[in-house]
């Protein structure tokens, strides 16, 4: 999907969004509507912000594709409003919401210090962690406001991520293979580090609903080899266009290719030589005051 049909999307999605019955009572234990209200509120303060930072940089690097900013606009609204259903969930578990963690300053500081591209990484690396989280908070626990709540976030964080996928198509579609192997292997660490912090921060509460280390590591890698694929399908989908292009019959005329026109002459001349059609010395009768004799002739048809 291009910008365009992004801004779309958000557009679309901004209406028929049912509202999690809030009056539901809650049959989870005090313990664990403690754990969750304190891991929930973190989760809020993570998805709260005007990204009026994120939209600056994105019309910095990118000035012309105005359908983007407006469609990342709409994703920080979208997110947003997960801060809002996030903090309805604090409250109903009788925590309140917090205005500084450590994380969330580690975030912050991290995603400004390195530039945009970063930037849009650790939103991705956040998403791709918080769905695990979200996933196991749904099958773990049997709270029906708990459960609508993350159905509605589950479902736009992945469309999120595929916004971002996108994105990173369109740039990786640009890097030489090794670039992107690099590439890859550096958001590999980035998410690495992530899905350990957010362990940290959110295991004690993960724990008491019954999931364990194990589980939520291979949710998040799960939505993380799912997220690399995208990327490099579109790199390849990217690739072999450009190949059919090289190959196709009028290419060898087009002046972007100048070297691969040059490479293709050198063959050429080299399989008339091996194929010795035109230069090959090839031998002949011809008459002469003696009589008839052979006589060699080069660069001649027989
Ligand atoms: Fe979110
Ligand atoms: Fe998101």
């Amino acid at each position: 999907m291009n910008s365009l049909d992004w801004l779309h999307y958000y557009q679309q999605n901004k209406t028929n969004r049912p509202e999690p019955k809030w009056g539901l009572p809650s049959p989870l234990d005090a313990k664990m509507q403690r754990a969750l209200s304190r891991s929930l509120s973190h989760f809020q303060l993570g998805e709260t912000g005007e990204g009026k930072f994120l939209i600056a940089q994105a019309r910095a690097q990118l000035p012309d594709d105005t359908a983007y900013h407006q469609a990342l606009e709409l994703f920080v609204v979208e997110e947003g409003e997960h801060a809002r259903l996030l903090q309805r969930l604090v409250h109903r578990f009788g925590g309140r919401t917090i205005r500084h963690h450590w994380t969330h300053t580690l975030f912050r500081f991290v995603r400004r210090a390195l530039g945009f591209k970063f930037e849009i990484q650790l939103l991705v690396t956040a998403e791709l962690v918080g769905t695990a989280y979200y996933r196991l908070l749904q099958t773990r626990t049997r709270d029906p406001v708990l459960d609508e709540a993350c159905t509605l976030i589950l479902k736009d964080e992945a469309q999120h991520v595929d916004f971002h996928a996108d994105w990173f198509g369109d740039f990786q579609s640009r890097l030489l293979p090794l670039e992107r192997e690099i590439w890859s292997a550096q958001f590999q660490l980035l998410f690495t580090a992530a899905a350990i912090v957010a362990w940290i921060d959110h295991g004690y509460c993960l724990k008491i609903t019954g999931a364990n280390r194990a589980e939520f590591f291979r949710e998040a890698r799960r939505e993380c080899i799912r997220f690399l694929k995208q990327p490099s399908q579109r790199a390849a989908r990217e690739l072999n266009s450009l190949t059919a292009e090289i190959t196709s019959a009028d290419c060898c005329f087009n002046s972007r290719f100048p070297s691969f026109q040059i490479v293709l002459c050198l063959v050429a001349c080299r399989w008339q030589m091996i194929a010795g059609e035109p230069l090959v010395a090839c031998w002949r009768k011809v008459r002469t005051p003696y009589g008839s004799m052979p006589r060699k002739i080069r660069g001649r048809r027989r």
